[in-house]
């Protein structure tokens, strides 16, 4: 794993977004896996920019993003279809065709986990999986305990996982208990993946991951097997190493 130090959170979004925009520029038909939460933001703030300067279009971009909460309507302003929408679709010229999030509130979901990764695959994988860190060392949604061969699938969502994402709802009653998400095997075989850390919150998990021993129980330590990829942190992550 390659580890880039940078300032602090701004830092961190531009030095990314320089990565994304590298593919975006190089790659005929970039595919590009998608996260959220706060991580992300200052990143899609770099891409509308760099989108409104006038000097890259994404018009060839395909993106899959890696999880939804079940049963929050696209429309519901919780939902990862209405933050990605907010924070970087309804800004950028990526068609619609080539948009990708899991359907939480698909009649069946069994089938929906089924054509989610039969999508990915028929575009030949993902060229750089953007993520973010859980506390709990989640990747996507997969929480401690998930296989590393998983593919998409519906999720229990760690207590610890719905208390960090509260601050998004009025109160911790309405976050959902379940998620679909893109397993830890879809994440693996990403050819490229771009992990960011920001925040003296995500510094423990950063150890745990980086000297940790790779095991189940902290999905992110999977992160050590794959051969490409590169650890954004700041500052304030790095404080603990
Ligand atoms: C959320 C998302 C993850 C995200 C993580 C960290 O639950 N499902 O994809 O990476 O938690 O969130 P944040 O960036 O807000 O700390």
């Amino acid at each position: 794993m390659k580890i880039i130090k940078v300032k602090d959170y701004q830092e961190m979004s531009r030095a990314a977004c320089e990565m994304i925009l590298e593919k975006v520029k190089n790659i005929k038909q970039p595919v590009l896996g998608l996260a959220t939460g706060s991580t992300p933001e200052g990143l899609y703030r770099c891409m509308v920019q760099a989108y409104k300067g006038g000097k890259y279009s994404f018009q060839h971009v395909i993106t899959f993003n890696l999880d939804e909460y079940l049963n929050l309507d696209q429309h519901h302003p919780n939902s990862y279809h209405f933050y990605m929408r907010k924070k970087l679709f309804d800004h950028v010229d990526i068609p619609k065709k080539n948009i990708h999030i899991p359907n939480g509130v698909a009649e069946d979901i069994v089938k929906e986990c089924r054509r989610y990764d039969e999508r990915i695959k028929s575009v030949g994988n993902i060229d750089i999986q953007v993520l973010g860190l859980g506390i709990n060392g989640h990747i996507g949604f997969n929480e401690p305990g998930t296989s590393f061969t998983s593919t998409t699938h519906v999720v229990h969502l760690d207590e610890i996982t719905r208390k960090a994402n509260s601050k998004y709802f009025h109160n911790i009653q309405d976050v959902p208990y379940k998620a679909i998400t893109m397993g830890i095997g879809n994440i693996m075989e990403s050819k490229e993946i771009l992990l960011l850390v920001s925040g003296k919150k995500k510094a423990l998990a950063l150890v745990k991951l980086i000297n940790g021993e790779v095991c189940e129980q902290f999905p992110a330590s999977i992160l050590k097997r794959h051969k490409n990829v590169t650890i954004i942190a700041d500052y304030d992550a790095l404080t603990e190493l």
